[in-house]
């Protein structure tokens, strides 16, 4: 059977190489391997942007700037099986969030770790928004039939309700719908096999290799954003924190700064894991790996910017009325039936 696959990525703020590395390339090589009769969607979720306080004066913006990333990044949006949309642009994502979450307990939405990460940190503004924000997750993936979710581990919980709610509705309606009112997304176990397409990537801070680069981190040092000037993410690649253990080894525990760069290295550059390793294995000039790096970071930088200044306005909203017009075809389908089995319309 085909597969339906759906990703969606924040927008509200500057994405960096860990975001690139770790979640749009991916999404590009999940294209390549597309069956026929697979469908990719690829959206933006803009309602979820202000369950915390955010800038509403640049969202629009950053909403149109990232999805220019994913054509410059190489996505082909020509391709008849790969649709990119906004969220807030197809309104049944909306109403079947609002379905949802007149079948979620409060006690499993009180279970979500990132709520309470979240709740805990943001603790004056706490909205019913951030606390009901996995119903509308949920009513993302469900619209569209979808089976595959690449999302990192920390949205493995949210992807878990969504299959609860859907096998709760699917057992409260089966006698209208035998064959299931909702498609089922795929347990975690083969979202993972699903992903190891892509190889989980984790880049690390250049700052702190102990943590993940991330665009929450307040070091800029250590971040490298998409629109960096290269020569400023060279520089900061050549004062990457390292060790002084004076021979370089592919060694997470021990050498976690070597470590990042040379997968870097390898990512950056599409090389064979093992023969970057092999090549640089025992050698002492930090130096010099340093350099490759930041050379390989520098033309990636330069033709990727190259790239997004080559996606016009146009391109990108011709792209986005061809998605939007088929992501509301389908998600009007499912929502149709989601009305019918409710007794919100006739069946
Ligand atoms: P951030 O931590 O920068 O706020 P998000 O949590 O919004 O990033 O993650 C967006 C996507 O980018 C997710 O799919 C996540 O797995 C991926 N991602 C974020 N940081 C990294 C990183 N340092 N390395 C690899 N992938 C990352
Ligand atoms: N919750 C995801 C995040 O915080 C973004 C997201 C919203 C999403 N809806 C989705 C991801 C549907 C995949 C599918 O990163």
């Amino acid at each position: 059977m085909s597969k339906n696959i759906l990703t969606g990525l924040q927008s509200n703020s500057n994405l960096h190489i860990g975001n690139y590395l770790g979640a749009i390339k991916p999404i590009i090589k999940i294209q390549q391997s597309l069956e026929s009769g697979d469908k990719l969607y690829m959206f933006v979720p803009d309602l979820h942007s202000f369950t915390l306080p955010t800038e509403h004066s640049t969202l629009f913006a950053n909403t149109m700037s990232n999805l220019k990333l994913y054509i410059a990044a190489g996505l082909d949006v020509q391709s008849s099986q790969v649709f990119m949309f906004r969220q807030s642009f197809i309104p049944a994502h909306s109403e079947l969030a609002w379905i949802l979450s007149c079948f979620s307990y409060i006690g499993e939405m009180e279970r979500m770790t990132q709520f309470k990460a979240k709740s805990q940190s943001h603790e004056q503004s706490i909205t019913l928004g951030l606390f009901s924000y996995p119903a509308l997750m949920a009513a993302d993936i469900l619209l569209y039939n979808c089976d595959y979710i690449p999302v990192g581990s920390d949205q493995q919980q949210h992807l878990e309700l969504t299959r609860n709610l859907a096998i709760r509705l699917n057992n409260k309606f089966t006698s209208l719908y035998p064959e299931g009112l909702f498609r089922v997304p795929k347990v975690w176990k083969e979202q993972l096999e699903f992903m190891s397409l892509r190889e989980a990537v984790k880049v690390r801070s250049l700052s702190n290799p102990l943590k993940k680069m991330s665009k929450s981190d307040h070091d800029i040092k250590g971040t490298i954003y998409l629109n960096d000037d290269p020569e400023i993410a060279s520089k900061k690649i050549m004062q990457a924190q390292t060790d002084n253990l004076a021979s370089i080894d592919w060694d997470w525990q021990n050498q976690p700064g070597i470590t990042n760069l040379l997968q870097l290295l390898i990512l950056l550059t599409d090389s064979d894991k093992s023969s970057v390793i092999e090549y640089w294995r025992g050698k002492t000039r930090y130096g010099e790996l340093k350099h490759e790096v930041s050379e390989a970071a520098a033309k990636f930088l330069t033709r990727f910017q190259q790239n997004l200044s080559n996606v016009s306005n146009e391109q990108l909203i011709n792209t986005l009325n061809i998605g939007e017009a088929q992501a509301r075809k389908v998600a009007n389908q499912t929502l149709l039936k989601v009305q019918k089995a409710l007794g919100l319309r006739e069946f």
